[in-house]
């Protein structure tokens, strides 16, 4: 694909539970780049954790730190970011991925997004009475901020393996057009 920019850096964006950071580690590892994931560098930063980032200081601060890391990536060559799901729903973000990065979305159907995180518990944004519909309704949310992305890629008949590589190809293809 022709994007008419030179990214140097790969940025996924996506629901939760799409995939990103284990698809992410894999295209990192086939393209030989450095791996990133912004839930992790907040973690890191502030020595706590997403879950008690939200319950102590609530979701704008959050968001504020999301909105911090991406300016600070914006320095980065030959990297795959992973993000986390809310964050490309800030215009302001999703330009600034644009920027340095071809920007993949990983897109998963609710149900598959379900079966996914169900056993997991670290996402406050379901901990909710019916995460079911709260996915649902997110999704749908957040659906025009993820169709913004250069390359969308379904995970639902996917496996890490096949999206990766999917992935690499789509970069491959998006540098070497540019030269
Ligand atoms: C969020 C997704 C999470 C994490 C936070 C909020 C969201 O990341 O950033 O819990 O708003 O969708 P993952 O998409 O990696 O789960």
């Amino acid at each position: 694909m022709q994007t008419g920019r030179h990214p140097v850096n790969l940025a996924l964006i996506g629901f939760m539970g799409t995939g990103k950071t284990s698809v992410g580690r894999h295209v990192a590892e086939q393209l030989g780049f450095e791996f990133l994931d912004t839930d992790e560098m907040i973690q890191s930063r502030t020595g706590r954790s997403i879950a008690d980032i939200f319950a102590k200081d609530g979701e704008p601060a959050f968001r504020e730190l999301e909105r911090q890391v991406v300016q600070e990536l914006s320095a980065r060559e030959k990297t795959v970011i992973a993000t986390g799901g809310g964050l490309p729903t800030n215009p302001e973000n999703l330009a600034a991925l644009k920027s340095f990065a071809l920007v993949i979305c990983l897109w998963a159907s609710p149900g598959k997004i379900w079966e996914r995180v169900r056993n997991q518990s670290h996402r406050p944004l379901l901990h909710d009475a019916d995460p079911q519909q709260k996915i649902r309704d997110l999704l749908a949310a957040r659906e025009p901020f993820y169709k913004q992305a250069d390359v969308l890629i379904n995970t639902d008949l996917r496996s890490v393996r096949e999206a990766a590589q999917q992935i690499a190809l789509q970069f491959k293809l998006a540098t070497r057009k540019q030269r």
